[in-house]
């Protein structure tokens, strides 16, 4: 890697990629507590890449008024959320065009059989059926490795449900670097301990998605819906608070939550709500996603007001990003044997 043109020079932070798909016009809170909230953490000790992924959203049917609207919310919330846009690259991933460049050179790279195996396509694709799913929606976590290989990522911090993406990603990397040459920094999944998958609210065997909105919490909803949601969590009929995810799911969800979201270890909540009922966490859980929640809309709000300003973030943060992506691009040309453009 050392004598690559990719290569960080020594001494220099490692790098992290994420992204977020722009198909809703809020985030969650699984969002936040999977990821966004490390997203703002490692700030600090990486060089860091985020990205909103609309070449991802247009894998199912959208509609482009939405996906313009939900694009720029997005990258609002990004923002507000705490990632700064002076220490970290945050960008639309369609300003950067290798993106689809690398990602067809990874597909060439796939075996069917191997992609055939993904576990989210076959949910995603289960709800409209496989023969109604597009090739894009089949092909999806290819992109999703180009988008964290060209950034030579080191860990990227992600939710449960990415795992094995992830490791698509490593094999990606692995399999480029033994077939032609040492180009890739092979990633890491950085993936919270607490609350990395986050549980439906209405039903908590499900995982929380904005495709199941009746349990999902949207972080810029009405605080009153917010709460509502809340304390109507489903739980059991143990009458007991206890951290018990296999019997007790929607007992231990809003303790994981709680604990994300106030720094407690869940065994010090879960001592000190001996003898007390469901309604009291949940809402302590209400009160905490709620405090979250309000000035989040707040600076997420003022981040719209003012468009130009997002659009020049968005620009800068492109141009960030183009930088270290159109050179991890040319190495992999050159390495499967591109002929160079005459200058
Ligand atoms: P997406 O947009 O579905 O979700 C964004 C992030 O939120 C996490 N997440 C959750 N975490 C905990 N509990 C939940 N219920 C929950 N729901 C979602 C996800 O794990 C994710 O980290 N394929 C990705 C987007 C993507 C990407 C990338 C991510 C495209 N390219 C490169 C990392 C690196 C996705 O659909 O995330």
């Amino acid at each position: 890697m050392t004598e690559h043109a990719t290569a960080q020079p020594a001494g220099a932070r490692p790098r992290v990629l994420s992204g977020i798909q722009p198909t809703a016009d809020s985030f969650h809170l699984g969002n936040y507590l999977g990821a966004l909230r490390n997203w703002v953490a490692m700030q600090d000790d990486y060089e860091t890449f985020y990205t909103i992924v609309d070449l991802h959203a247009i894998t199912v049917p959208q509609d482009p008024a939405v996906l313009r609207a939900n694009t720029r919310v997005s990258f609002a919330q990004t923002i507000a959320a705490g990632v700064d846009p002076q220490r970290s690259a945050v960008f639309v991933q369609s300003h950067v065009p290798e993106h689809a460049q690398l990602g067809w050179v990874l597909m060439c790279l796939t075996g069917f059989g191997e992609a055939s195996r993904m576990t989210q396509f076959k949910d995603k694709a289960g709800k409209q059926g496989t023969s109604a799913a597009s090739v894009g929606l089949f092909t999806y976590p290819i992109l999703q490795a180009a988008d964290i290989l060209l950034y030579q990522a080191a860990e990227v911090p992600v939710g449960e449900d990415q795992r094995q993406h992830l490791e698509l990603t490593r094999d990606l990397a692995q399999r480029f670097n033994s077939r032609f040459s040492e180009t890739f920094v092979v990633p890491k999944a950085h993936v919270l301990k607490g609350a990395a998958k986050v549980l439906d609210f209405a039903d908590p065997t499900a995982k929380m998605s904005k495709s199941s909105p009746g349990g999902c919490i949207f972080l810029l909803e009405e605080p009153k819906r917010i709460s509502k949601k809340i304390k109507s969590a489903v739980t059991d009929s143990e009458a007991a608070i206890r951290f018990d995810p296999e019997n007790q799911p929607g007992v231990s969800n809003l303790l994981e939550v709680l604990s994300a979201l106030s720094g407690t270890p869940v065994p010090e909540l879960v001592a000190g709500y001996e003898g007390v009922l469901y309604g009291t966490l949940k809402g302590d859980v209400a009160d905490a996603v709620v405090a979250l929640a309000e000035p989040f809309a707040a600076r997420t709000q003022e981040l719209l007001d003012d468009p130009a300003e997002l659009d020049r973030i968005m620009a800068s943060g492109a141009q960030r990003a183009r930088e270290v992506a159109a050179r991890t691009l040319a190495d992999v040309y050159e390495a499967i044997g591109f002929v160079p453009p005459a200058r």
